[in-house]
């Protein structure tokens, strides 16, 4: 961290630096012979992180000054050192900007407790953001299974991928997904969420997910579906800009209809995993879906394509349905009515409920290869070649 020093007492100067310098830490110090006029000056040539003025007395014109700096340099830290000041001119120097005011004579503890401070601070503005990724999963045709497949994959995220997971049911009107992984009906929904959107924070998304696992929540669909309505763009626009700083994985279940939320959350996705089956009807959607991604200028890195329910001897096989889209499938999951069915009923994971069933296997598979970031395509290869 960089500390400038400004003061017009050369006494002063070397006082405060020697302070600093004795506190023992990886701080750079530079002390400039000065005042408020000299400022600018020092913030553009040695660009520091924190400045320390000192002085006798801040004019009106000063304050002004210091306002304009802390406006045009807002990441700035600023302590200011000078005599015990009046209750009022103390609020007025709040007011230009100045967050900490030391009074002089100057006692080293004071001093060097007012510089962790900043630090502290300094550190946590700096922390890495959280790099969430956002999945959406979206079935080509109704049924193809984009629920069970993101419910369970959100799970295996959180259970053996060890990551911080949130699934939003954004199927507003008919959303079920909560039941794929939880044994009962919830109590709290997105509406409430919306409702309370003056509330809403990490604590507060928590609190209103189910808890399917310590760290896997579902923010479930409204119990009603005219409680849809409450929920607006602008609501699902702060729930993502709170849970992307909380969660490593934000997974979306969303309709195959395409309106202003679905459209926002698909531009914002990382990936987009469309879900569809080997039947003629559920092509011929894919092939429209892909058609909208296009015209939306989604990368094809971005989607995923998913073939649920795959059969090896299926009339369409999957060289068909990559001929048709003219793209690679990302996946193909197997089908399996007895297990699927029986998660899906008792709202059982099927990671939980049959660990060694092939299509459990291949949902583990793309969970590890969504939290690893493996060249997918490559492995798809190797799997069906
Ligand atoms: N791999 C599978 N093997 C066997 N059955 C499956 C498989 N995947 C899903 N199913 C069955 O298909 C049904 C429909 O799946 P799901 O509700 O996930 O589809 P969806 O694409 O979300 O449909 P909707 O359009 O209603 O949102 C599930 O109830 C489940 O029983
Ligand atoms: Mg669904």
């Amino acid at each position: 961290m960089k500390i400038a020093v400004i003061s017009p007492d050369t006494h002063h100067l070397s006082n405060i630096q020697d302070i600093l310098a004795k506190a023992n830490k990886p701080y750079s110090i530079v002390g400039i012979i000065g005042g408020v006029q000299q400022i600018v000056a020092v913030v553009e040539q040695e660009q520091p992180d924190l400045l320390m003025l000192e002085g006798q007395d801040f004019s009106p014109a000063d304050l002004q000054t210091l306002n304009r700096i802390t406006s045009r340099f807002p990441e700035l830290g600023m302590v200011l050192l000078c005599p015990p000041q009046p209750t009022e001119h103390l609020l007025e120097i709040m007011r230009a900007g100045v967050r900490e005011v030391l009074s002089t004579p100057l006692d080293s503890n004071t001093l060097i407790k007012a510089v962790e401070r900043f630090q502290q601070r300094f550190s946590l503005a700096r922390m890495p953001v959280n790099q969430c990724k956002v999945l959406a999963f979206i079935p080509c045709k109704g049924g193809s299974g984009a629920t069970f497949l993101a419910t369970n994959i959100a799970y295996a995220l959180a259970a053996l991928e060890n990551k911080r997971v949130a699934l939003f049911d954004l199927n507003l009107q008919f959303g079920e997904a909560s039941l794929f992984v939880h044994d009962s009906p919830p109590t709290t929904s997105i509406a409430d969420v919306a409702r309370q959107i003056q509330r809403l924070d990490g604590t507060f998304l928590a609190s209103s997910m189910i808890p399917v696992l310590p760290n896997f929540g579902v923010l479930a669909a409204p119990e009603e579906p005219e409680q849809a309505l409450e929920v607006k763009l602008e609501h699902i626009k702060l729930l993502f800009q709170v849970a992307m700083q909380h969660y490593d994985f934000v997974i979306i279940d969303i309709p195959r209809a395409l309106n202003a939320i679905s459209i926002y959350v698909l531009d914002l996705a990382d990936l987009i995993l469309p879900v569809l089956q080997q039947t003629l009807p559920s092509v011929r959607d894919a092939k429209r879906m892909s058609k909208s991604f296009h015209a939306l200028n989604y990368p094809d890195e971005k989607i995923r394509m998913i073939i649920n329910r795959y059969e090896k001897n299926a009339d369409i096989t999957l060289s068909d349905i990559e001929e048709t889209l003219n793209m690679k499938m990302f996946k193909a999951v197997p089908n399996d009515y007895a297990v699927v069915n029986k998660s899906v009923n008792h709202g059982i994971p099927v990671v939980k409920l049959e660990p060694r069933r092939p299509v459990t296997k291949m949902l583990q598979e793309i969970a590890h290869e969504l939290s690893h970031g493996v060249d997918q395509r490559s492995l798809f290869k190797k799997l069906f070649s």
